[in-house]
C-alpha cells in the first residue's frame, strides 16, 4: 500500500488537539482525525471529511455542535475579498480561511476561535499554505478584554459568528473596543437573523458598506 500523505499531518494535529483538550490522543474521536485536504480558491483548508460523524460523536460525548469543522460559504466569501492590511483579528475563525488569506498576503494576523479544536486546525492549515500567524483560544465573552489588550487592530473579520443573541451582545460592547477610529470591521453574513441585530445596533457607532452576493453578504464596517 502506498504510504498515507497525510500521516503525518494526521499525527501532528492529533498531538495538538490531545493537548490543548488535555486528554491522551487516544481519546479523540476518531471523525476528528479522519481528515481531508481541499483547496478552496488556492487556500487549502484542513477539514474532518465527515462533519455529520463528527456531530454525532460529539453529541454523544456531551459536546456542542462543531460548527467550526465546516468550511462555510461566509468564511470563503471573506477569504475572496481583497485582502486586509495591517494588524488583523479574526474572530470565530473555524478552519482559518480568511485569516490564512490575510495572512498570505502579508497582513499580521490573530485567528481566534473558542473552539481549541478550531484552533489546532487553523495553525496546521496556516502551516500547510506557508502562511505566518499566530493562533489564539478566545472566547469573546470570556476572553475579550484579552483581545482589547492586543489591540487596536486596524481590521477585525467575522464570518457567521452572529448565529446566538449572546454572540450579538457581546459583540456590540467588544468590536467598538478592539478597533481604533477609522478601523475596519468585515462581515459576513449568510443572513441569520442575529446579523441583522447586530448591523442595526452598530450603526450608531459604524458607518457600513454591504455587498450583497447569493448566498453571503459582505458588510464593512468603519469605526466613526
Ligand atoms: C458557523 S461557524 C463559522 C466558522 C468560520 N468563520 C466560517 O465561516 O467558516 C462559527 C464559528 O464561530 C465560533 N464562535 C461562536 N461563538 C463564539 C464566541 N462567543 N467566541 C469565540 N468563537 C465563537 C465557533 O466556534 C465557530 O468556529
Amino acid at each position: 500500500m502506498p504510504p498515507d500523505p497525510l500521516a503525518a499531518l494526521r499525527a501532528s494535529l492529533a498531538e495538538q488537539l490531545a493537548a490543548l483538550r488535555g486528554v491522551a490522543a487516544e481519546e479523540l474521536p476518531a471523525p476528528l482525525l479522519d481528515v481531508v485536504v481541499r483547496d478552496h480558491g488556492g487556500i487549502y483548508l484542513i477539514q474532518p471529511a465527515d462533519w455529520e460523524a463528527l456531530r454525532h460523536e460529539e453529541g454523544g460525548a456531551g459536546r456542542g455542535v462543531p460548527y467550526w469543522a465546516r468550511p462555510w460559504p461566509a468564511g470563503l466569501a471573506l477569504a475572496a475579498m481583497e485582502p486586509p492590511r495591517g494588524r488583523v483579528l479574526e474572530l470565530g475563525c473555524g478552519l482559518g480561511a480568511p485569516s490564512i488569506a490575510a495572512a498570505k498576503a502579508g497582513a499580521e494576523v490573530l485567528a481566534t476561535d473558542g473552539s481549541s479544536d478550531a484552533v489546532a486546525f487553523t495553525a496546521h492549515a496556516l502551516a500547510l499554505n506557508e502562511a505566518v500567524a499566530t493562533v489564539a483560544v478566545a472566547d469573546w465573552a470570556d476572553h475579550g478584554a484579552t483581545l482589547v489588550d492586543g489591540g487596536p487592530w486596524d481590521v477585525v473579520l467575522a464570518a457567521d459568528v452572529f448565529y446566538t443573541a449572546a454572540n450579538v451582545q457581546t459583540a456590540l460592547r467588544l468590536l467598538p473596543r478592539l478597533l481604533e477610529p477609522g478601523g475596519e470591521l468585515r462581515i459576513a453574513d449568510p443572513g441569520r437573523a442575529g446579523a441583522r441585530d447586530f448591523l442595526a445596533a452598530a450603526r450608531h457607532t459604524f458607518t457600513l458598506d454591504s455587498i450583497p452576493g447569493e448566498d453571503v453578504t459582505l458588510h464593512t464596517l468603519r469605526r466613526r
